[in-house]
């Protein structure tokens, strides 16, 4: 293989690469303007990608205009997503290994489970479901390590046309029990504990707390994992292995809309309460599949590797739905990139001899640190694409990425997209587009990017333009609303810029017309790659009795990206004191998740605020970045001393 070559910043995959490609250059051209000229014949065409069991005639029946905002592809089409990602294989793929389970331990043996065993499991635990009486449409909430029975969990969900709605195992018993009485949930699916890192969760334990707060009708399917011992509450809990056992190993597919819930899964936003977004069953698996063929160039035979958890919707795309469509060899990785030692992914890469390897710019940069021993350690001869996800990737990482894992050889598609889109949006389809490194390029088939001046909401038309990123047209992957909540969803997508879907991104348009993602325009902040809500945080804080008010923000941080700020005013008579920023921390953990954790925390003595009482996050986020030289406009403000004190007490001095 030739090395990817580079001229001024700008790297096309090697020849050996492009002759093996799905797409070309040219291909993409084309593919792209039949796809945004005609997207009912486009996307006619590329839904025949899935098995429907009555075939759709209708394609896209979709409007963004505000206060009629509705979404709906092939919406007289029927099929199952299970039957989908599992039964259509079982003739050509029954022996080949769907997925690979590597365990946190790299001791404990990694496990080979065959599309024929899937079919088997899955079948098994829809059994197990549907005897506690879950069926079509009902909604079950999973929190579980990153274990087999969560795939099989999912699966089975929506081989009964159950929803069902994964609670990353990070997430507190509060945000848990938000998550199951939003979506009144009849089930919960847990594990007495999840192993990571060599530490152990106490999920069970978690979800015990969790159901104080729910309705007592809620059932605890619990996943005995680690075999540890736990509480057990009879009538309520039942052991999921030793029931699906004793299950019948067939579970014929129920058939369901196109249009038909497939998933929810809570995500942060602007404002205090996570919002449940919803995905449906054909256009999402129909984009999923498609986006994990082109945009990995995956090829039959290859082992894709993505290191999310199934927790987040990379894990839902790219884990589990978008790779078993295909038919792929998939990877699930219970453990952390640093257990036992640095070099875990890449033994990982060699053990499994994976094709491609799809993860978080948070960890590249913190291998990174750790030096470059622990990946030359490793036979990396296998990998032939490389894949970042979750925020923007600093030059220095991709170059650490290119070099050290890539060799060189494998294009890097740094892949914007979010949960509400259900695949990607933006990224450099390999083969086909140029790679810049920190550009997520251009868009993938069917999406209209458009640059909007956030000032008068006016689009840019010029090539080389800066302003918020919207999109201007559906596609089928896409959101369809907010659990139980339209006008939220409505609110929060398509109020601000009439006609389009707003992405909540600032971005950039280069003269080449590749899109630069500049990060969050809104009081979302990206921490390691997760989505963590400003306003979510400071109704944590503000729950603690010593605290009277906090505001946070996000601040640049060299391994996270961004780092979590609070400024905290104590009630009157509190003693600020490091104890208690100790237990505040501690506070927010237990509340959210450990996630969510302040990096830091200072005393406030007044936050800066306007005469109407507005607190002035633009002030607040200057100070926290230590760039406090011009803070603009503070004649609005009610008490303009607050801010010397804050500055002169600012947390961040590097
Ligand atoms: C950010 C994750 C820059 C962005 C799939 C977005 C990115 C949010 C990239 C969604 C990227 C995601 N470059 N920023 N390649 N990918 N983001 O919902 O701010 O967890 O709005 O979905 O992550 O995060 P979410």
């Amino acid at each position: 293989m030739t090395d990817q070559g580079s001229a001024s910043g700008v790297y096309t995959a090697s020849a050996d690469f492009i002759a093996n490609a799905h797409l070309d250059a040219e291909g993409y051209a084309r593919m792209y303007e039949a796809s945004v000229t005609d997207p009912d014949a486009f996307w006619a065409d590329q839904a025949q990608r899935l098995d429907w069991i009555k075939p759709f005639t209708k394609v896209k029946n979709t409007s963004f205009d505000y206060g009629n905002v509705s979404i709906k592809w092939f919406e007289d089409g029927t099929l199952n997503v299970s039957a989908n990602c599992i039964d259509r294989h079982m003739l050509t793929r029954a022996n080949q290994t769907a997925i690979i389970w590597e365990p946190d331990n790299p001791a404990t043996p990694s496990l080979h489970i065959t599309y024929a065993q899937l079919l088997e499991n899955t079948s098994r635990m829809a059994n197990v479901l549907k005897a506690q009486g879950v069926g079509k449409g009902d909604r079950v909430v999973l929190y579980l390590p990153m274990i087999p029975e969560a795939a099989y969990a999912m699966l089975a969900c929506a081989r009964i046309g159950a929803i069902h709605s994964v609670v990353f195992a990070g997430f507190s018993p509060d945000a848990l029990a938000n998550r199951i009485n939003d979506s009144e949930a009849k089930v919960v699916i847990t594990a007495d504990f999840a192993p990571r890192g060599g530490k152990k969760t106490a999920l069970k334990s978690n979800t015990d707390k969790a159901l104080f707060d729910c309705s007592d009708k809620v059932k605890c399917l619990v996943v005995k994992h680690t075999g540890d011992q736990t509480t057990w509450i009879d009538g309520r809990d039942i052991d999921v292995k030793a029931e699906m056992a004793a299950a019948k190993p067939y579970c014929a597919y129920v058939e369901v809309g196109a249009e038909d819930p497939l998933f929810i899964l809570y995500t942060s936003g602007s404002t205090g309460r996570p919002k449940g977004v919803v995905h449906t069953s054909g256009g999402y698996l129909a984009y999923a599949a498609m986006t994990h063929q082109y945009t990995f160039d995956y090829h039959d035979g290859d082992v894709f590797w993505c290191t999310a958890d199934v927790g987040w919707v990379t894990g839902h795309s790219y884990i589990i739905y978008g790779p078993l469509a295909n038919g792929a060899t998939t990877i699930m990785f219970e453990g952390v990139p640093t257990f036992p030692d640095a070099g875990r992914f890449w033994e990982v890469c060699a053990k499994h001899k994976v094709s491609q390897f799809y993860t978080a710019p948070t960890a590249i940069r913190s291998l990174m640190g750790m030096g470059t021993e622990w990946v030359e350690k490793h036979d990396l001869s296998s990998l032939k694409l490389l894949g970042t996800v979750g925020e923007p990737i600093n030059p220095e990482a991709w170059n650490w990425y290119n070099t050290h894992v890539g060799k060189g050889k494998c294009p890097i598609v740094d892949t914007f997209w979010q949960t509400e889109t259900g695949g990607h949006l933006i990224t450099p389809l390999p083969g086909a587009i140029p790679q810049k490194p920190g550009a997520a390029t251009k868009p993938f088939f069917g999406i209209k990017p458009v640059v909007l001046d956030p000032a008068n909401a006016e689009v840019q038309t010029e090539t080389a333009a800066v302003g918020v990123l919207c999109i201007a047209d559906s596609w089928p992957g896409m959101m369809r609303t907010l659990w139980g909540d339209h006008e939220r969803f409505e609110e929060a997508y398509f109020a601000q810029y009439r006609g389009y879907y707003f992405t909540g991104d600032g971005c950039r348009r280069d003269e080449d017309g590749d899109y630069w993602i500049t990060g969050r325009v809104d009081d979302v902040i990206n921490v390691s790659g997760h989505r963590m809500g400003t306003a979510e945080v400071e109704s944590a804080l503000v729950a603690h009795e010593a605290v009277a008010e906090a505001a946070v923000v996000g601040y640049p941080h060299d391994i996270k990206g961004q780092g979590i700020y609070a400024y905290v005013t104590l009630m009157n008579g509190i003693d600020p004191t490091d104890a208690l920023r100790k237990e505040l921390e501690g506070w927010v953990r237990t509340e959210i998740g450990p996630i969510a954790k302040p990096d830091l925390i200072q005393w406030a003595p007044g936050l800066p605020k306007t005469r109407s009482g507005k607190i002035m996050r633009r002030i607040l986020r200057k100070i926290a970045e230590n760039d406090f030289a011009v803070l603009g406009d503070t004649s609005t403000l009610a008490d303009p001393s607050v801010v010397d004190d804050l500055i002169e007490n600012r947390m961040n001095r590097g």
